[in-house]
């Protein structure tokens, strides 16, 4: 009887899809299998990365200029703030700040011109202008966020814009007059 099904069905479209579907699939899992030891690899451990710490060399970086490095994967900027920069920022009337805090709470003792924040803004985490030659600093003068407009002034304290608070100072110490741990 021509009608009756045969054994070999290897012709039917449904089970060749079949076939394909678990041989790609399979061929997915292995894909996984072995480029997830590699990421693991590349990817220092949570607790690592949460104890690393980075010296930063002052020595180079000059009065008014400002450095982007980076701390525990963010970017950092480091700040040798001017004179005139240091009494812009001490002339402000902090009450009138959305998070009010003086020079002196954000940076160390008798090392008052060294400003260190993380550079990403606290609205939604770009990274501001102004930790470079010739970057936009804003109208404040300290840096600029393009995402969305965010002022920083010279303290790195928020000024104008959607961002809820200053540029965040991380812990770091000094170790000598021109190397600072942070971290
Ligand atoms: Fe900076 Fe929105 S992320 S202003």
């Amino acid at each position: 009887d021509a009608a009756r099904p045969t054994l070999d069905d290897s012709h039917d479209p449904r089970r060749r899809d079949f076939i394909n579907i678990a041989a790609v699939s399979f061929a997915g899992v292995g894909a996984v299998a072995i480029v997830l030891p590699l990421v693991n690899q590349m990817n220092p451990s949570a607790d690592v990365l949460a104890q690393a710490t980075t010296e930063i060399d002052l020595s180079k970086i000059l009065p008014g200029q400002a450095i982007k490095t980076s701390f525990r994967k963010q970017p950092l900027f480091v700040r040798n703030l001017t004179p005139k920069e240091i009494q812009e920022a001490d002339a402000v009337d902090i009450s009138t700040l959305r998070d009010p805090q003086t020079l002196e709470e954000r940076t160390k003792a008798g090392k008052k011109n060294w400003l260190i924040t993380l550079g990403v803004c606290t609205h939604l985490g770009c990274v501001p202008l102004g930790a470079g030659e010739g970057e936009n600093k804003g109208p404040f003068g300290g840096y600029f966020c393009p995402c969305h407009g965010s002022a920083y002034d010279t303290a790195a304290r928020i000024r104008k814009g959607p961002a809820p608070t200053n540029l965040h100072v991380p812990d770091y110490a000094f170790n000598s007059d021109t190397v600072v741990t942070v971290g």
